[in-house]
Parts: C-alpha cells; sequence; structure tokens
C-alpha cells in the first residue's frame, strides 16, 4: 500500500463506519426483509465472535471507557426509554464516581499508613495489577522466553547466572510484549485510526507486527541513524515509513506531535503504563521459571523495560535487586536520576543503539527508575563489543548491543555479587551485518 492510498484510507477510516455506507445516508435500503434478517444475523456473529482479542478484552474488563459513541449506538436500538436511561445512567455515572473517590481517598492514606508516612509510588499507579492484566491480555500472542542456566558464567563468577532470552521474543524483542498490550486495550473508536509510533527498530517491529496481525493501520517515525537490519525487518509489514532527527526522543516528540495534529493515535514506545505492563509480563515468567531471584540486570533506554520488570518483581519481593545498565556512550537515564530530573544531552554512536538516546520530558519511567533501581553500571564500547561475543562463543546466540548491555555490566561487576543468583535480560537480537562483522573481527 502507497503512502496516498495510505492517507486515502484514513480519511474514510476517520468517518466511521456508518459514514461509509451509503444508504446510511439517505436511509434508503432496498434489500428485502430476508436479506437484511440474514445481515443483522451476520453482524451479531461478528460482534460476538469468541476470538474477537479486542471483544474479549472489552467484555472482561468492561474498563473500555473511550467507546462512547458505540455504547450511545446500543442505546440507540431501543427507542422506547432512550430519556429514562439517560436519567438512570447519570445517577449511576455520580454514584459510581462518589464511589471512586472514597475507594481512592481510602487507598491513598491507608498506603500512607502502611508505608510510614510515603505514599509507595508503584501502588498509587497500580502498575502491579496492569501487568497481570496484560499477561491475560497478550500471553497467547507471546512465547513464554527461555531462562537458561549459564554455566560459564556461574563458574566464572561465583554466581548462579541465568540468562533470560528476549532476543527469542517474536520479532526479536521484548518489545512485543508492551505494543501487544497497548494495542489490545484499544477502544473501538482508537482502533479504527491510524496508529503513529516512533522508534529505532525494535519497538516499531513489534507495532508493525501487531498492527498487521490485527488488520489496523500504522505509521513508524524512525531516527535517522536506525540501522538497515532493523529497517529491512520493518519493509516486510503494510506500515508507512518516516524518519525524523538524530536522536530518538526528538522523533518521538516529532511523532506525538505529527499524530496529535492529524487526530491520529500515538503510540510511545515506552513512556505510557499499558506498554510497560506488558514488558512486566518478563517479570510473571521469572516467577514461574526460577524459585529465587537476588538480582535482575536490565538493558535501559527510555526506562519501559526496567519499569515494567520492577513494577512486577518488587512489589511480591522488595529484597530482589534491579540494576540498571547503560551504555558509556548514552547513560541519560543514569545521569537524569543523578540530577533528579530528566535531562538533555548528546549521545555518542554506540553498539548499544537499540538503547540510546534521550528521554521524553515527564516519562513515569523516569519516577520508576529514579524510586526503585537498585543501582546502575556503566559499560564501554569494548564491554559490549565483549560481552557480544560472549554469547556467540558460549552460548551461540546473537544478542544485539542493546541485548548484551546486561552481560556487559555483570562481567564488569560480578565480584561484587558472589554467590548470589543473577538473572541476566538479554533484551533483543537484530544486528545488521556489518556491526556483527565489526564484533567478530
Ligand atoms: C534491544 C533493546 N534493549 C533495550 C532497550 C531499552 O528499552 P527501554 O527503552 O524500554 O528502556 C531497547 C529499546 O528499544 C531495545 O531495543
Amino acid at each position: 500500500m502507497n503512502e496516498k492510498d495510505f492517507f486515502e484510507d484514513q480519511d474514510k477510516c476517520l468517518l466511521g463506519d456508518r459514514e461509509e455506507d451509503p444508504s446510511a445516508h439517505n436511509g434508503s435500503d432496498s434489500s428485502t426483509d430476508e436479506e437484511k434478517i440474514s445481515r443483522e444475523k451476520e453482524e451479531d456473529v461478528f460482534e460476538i465472535r469468541a476470538n474477537d482479542p479486542f471483544q474479549e478484552e472489552d467484555d472482561e474488563e468492561g474498563d473500555d471507557d473511550d467507546d462512547e459513541k458505540e455504547e450511545g449506538d446500543v442505546n440507540k436500538e431501543d427507542y422506547s426509554d432512550v430519556g429514562l436511561k439517560k436519567e438512570v445512567n447519570k445517577e449511576e455515572e455520580e454514584k459510581e464516581e462518589e464511589e471512586k473517590e472514597e475507594e481512592e481517598e481510602k487507598g491513598y492514606y491507608g498506603a500512607r499508613r502502611e508505608n510510614g508516612g510515603e505514599e509507595d509510588f508503584l501502588e498509587s499507579i497500580g502498575l502491579k495489577r496492569e501487568i497481570e492484566k496484560a499477561e491475560k491480555r497478550i500471553r497467547k500472542y507471546i512465547r513464554e522466553t527461555p531462562l537458561v542456566y549459564s554455566l560459564y558464567l556461574s563458574q566464572l563468577s561465583g554466581c548462579e547466572v541465568y540468562l533470560k532470552f528476549e532476543s527469542a521474543q517474536i520479532t526479536g524483542s521484548f518489545k512485543l510484549r508492551g505494543a501487544l498490550n497497548k494495542i489490545l486495550s484499544l477502544s473501538k473508536k482508537e482502533r479504527k485510526t491510524i496508529l503513529v509510533t516512533a522508534s529505532s527498530g525494535n519497538h516499531g517491529a513489534a507495532f508493525a507486527y501487531a498492527v498487521k496481525k490485527f488488520g489496523l493501520k500504522g505509521m513508524i517515525y524512525l531516527p535517522g541513524y536506525t540501522t538497515k537490519a532493523k529497517i529491512d525487518a520493518l519493509k516486510d509489514y503494510d506500515v508507512v515509513l518516516k524518519f525524523f532527527g538524530t536522536d530518538c526522543v526528538k522523533t518521538e516528540e516529532h511523532a506525538r506531535g505529527e499524530a496529535e495534529k492529524n487526530n491520529l493515535l500515538y503510540i510511545p514506545p515506552y513512556n505510557d503504563l499499558k506498554i510497560i505492563a506488558g514488558h512486566g509480563t518478563i517479570g510473571i515468567e521469572l516467577r514461574r521459571q526460577i524459585d529465587k531471584i537476588d538480582i535482575v540486570f536490565v538493558p535501559v533506554g527510555g526506562g519501559g523495560l526496567i519499569s515494567g520488570i520492577i513494577g512486577y518483581l518488587k512489589p511480591v519481593d522488595k529484597n530482589i535487586k534491579i540494576i540498571g545498565c547503560q551504555p558509556l556512550n548514552s547513560p541519560v537515564m543514569y545521569k537524569s536520576v543523578r540530577v533528579g530530573k530528566i535531562i538533555e544531552m548528546e549521545s555518542k554512536p554506540t553498539l548499544s543503539d537499540g538503547s540510546a538516546g534521550g528521554i521524553e520530558k515527564g516519562s513515569i519511567t523516569f519516577d520508576i527508575c529514579k524510586k526503585y533501581v537498585d543501582d546502575f553500571v556503566l559499560v564501554s564500547e569494548q564491554e559490549i563489543k565483549e560481552a557480544m561475543r560472549l554469547m556467540i562463543e558460549k552460548h551461540f546466540s546473537l544478542v544485539e548491543g542493546a541485548g548484551a548491555l546486561s552481560v556487559a555490566s555483570f562481567l564488569q561487576q560480578k565480584e561484587i555479587y558472589k554467590r548470589k543468583t543473577v538473572v541476566l535480560v538479554l533484551s533483543g537480537s537484530k544486528i545488521a551485518l556489518a556491526q556483527l562483522k565489526e564484533v567478530i573481527s
């Protein structure tokens, strides 16, 4: 599909189904009664088909609150007491609102008391609950990635080292978890618009996969430095690709702005509770796969991955330490946490292109990292290269630069963690051939 068709489709799409049906405009439907009945039957079947992931979601959780239009349509079918229903609905809504406020107030003071006067931030944003919902929503579309004991790293370090192969996730990285959770949470109305995102590749690939799988329309803004391997992977999907900026945060701001200007829907790569919650399902898997964890090393860019893992593991076991791993050439989250606010800084070229670049202003991931990341480790390009080589030589696995940050950071810090059970999250696998040559040469 070329871009012109895409935008024509977009116009149609934004008008909604009713507007596309000419008979809906002039009210003249020349079908016979039989045809009408069979069409209505078909529509009913469509509405309740059991394998519609969005429909299941709407029914299951009843939190499809953006779907005002569809709710209005349902009421329209029953003409007898529309006014009365409206009144009742209004009263019910007001009552619900009051009850919600009371609940929130109780929760707030309760939490403050329990925590010696300080409200627990994770609890206040309901992240663990969101992760549990995400688990139900996305489980059948994702892989439970292997957790593999590394004999080599364990013997080398005196720790019990496990590798979490998110590099083996569908689309090549953990990003599918967040993208699916976000997209499967959209309302019917939202699903009809064009979805826009910004990504240096892995979130883009996951987004493109999800958009294609569920027959939606998508557009991706990429920073200019995106590797050929990542661009090629995107070309297989029916998404429009656009390039903007040389730092992912500028690309994100631009994409968000364009989406707002054109009434499209922006799907953020990390600054979003549903995206973070999707990534948090890694925490659920880890708890299923291993009895005890002391430390988890997690690659950090915008902070979505680590926020999700924190969001599940910290509430279930507050003793688990979560270590953020960044390249020395682009340590934006680390520096921001140190000074207590999101900073802008130039990133240098890095093998960890997946994690490189700035953080969106006001990102919720910053607050989570600031409050809950136990430590950060910064690694050099040489250390990243050695970690990638080690993964090939000892585990016969391709892990991209960002994915190998956890291995590189652990190798740097291994003396500190002797006899502990350590999990290294290998977050992705997309390496350009040129980069691979550089690593193994
Ligand atoms: C392979 C890989 N690892 C780590 C990250 C960092 O993830 P986050 O931005 O959620 O911190 C990314 C981001 O795109 C990535 O692609």
